[in-house]
């Protein structure tokens, strides 16, 4: 979860938010050595008493300076098109989750499990407890278990919703109509919040998402108890 002025990433639950957070690491890093590079000659220029009367043109120049910024984005699309495809895969999920979007709180559905479902809404700031996160925490979490490869699936019953977790590297869209897939797997166990990513109408900052997750055993009894 981000506290206050954090203006990195969130800390990665998941393998593929860690390769996230190395692209955008590698993607900056190229980044501020473009802007140093192109900062220094434009500096420069102030400075320069170089006159060529007769240049006119400069065939060499011109054929470097275009090809090697093509050769340096590609050093940015390979990995991300590699992430891209990743980010897509499916293995073999042990647990299904269906969210649904609502204005404004989530709906969940444990489709393996004699269908469990259940509303998960945002608490009030005057309900809130003393060590509860304001605009952050609901009454009713998504358990889910660590370690496990998890299948999610989104829609939504209303508008376009976003079912957004940053510290798992998951963002889809819940959209009437339509069911989205993805994919993920959490390798620790704790509270990872999340908040809807599409503009939702009034309330649409006002519907978060808690996932607990917690070891396999501690799942399936959790699992069983709602099942009774
Ligand atoms: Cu739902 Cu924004």
């Amino acid at each position: 979860m981000s506290t206050w002025a954090n203006l990195n990433l969130q800390d990665s639950a998941s393998p593929l938010m860690e390769q996230l957070i190395f692209f955008h690491d590698h993607r900056l890093l190229i980044l501020i050595m473009i802007t140093v590079l192109v900062g220094y000659l434009m500096f420069m220029l102030f400075f320069n008493n170089y006159v060529n009367r007769f240049l006119l043109h400069g065939q060499l120049i011109e054929m470097i300076w275009t090809i090697l910024p093509a050769i340096i984005l590609l050093f940015i699309a390979f990995p991300s098109l590699r992430l891209l495809y990743l980010l897509d895969e499916i293995n073999e999920p042990s647990v299904t989750l269906k969210s649904i979007g609502h204005q404004w709180y989530w709906s969940y559905e444990y489709s393996d499990f004699n269908n469990i479902e259940f509303d998960s809404y945002m608490i009030p700031t005057n309900e809130l407890a003393t060590d509860g996160f304001r605009l952050l925490d609901v009454d009713n979490r998504v358990v889910l278990p660590m370690n496990s490869q998890i299948r999610i699936l989104v829609t939504a019953a209303d508008v376009i919703h976003s079912w957004t977790i940053p510290a798992l590297g998951v963002k889809v869209d819940g959209t009437p109509g339509r069911l989205n897939q993805t994919n993920f797997f959490i390798n620790r166990p704790g509270l990872f919040y999340g908040q809807c990513s599409e503009i939702c109408g009034a309330n649409h900052s006002f519907m978060p998402i808690v996932i607990e997750s917690v070891p396999v055993n501690y799942f399936i009894k959790w699992i069983s108890n709602n099942n009774s």
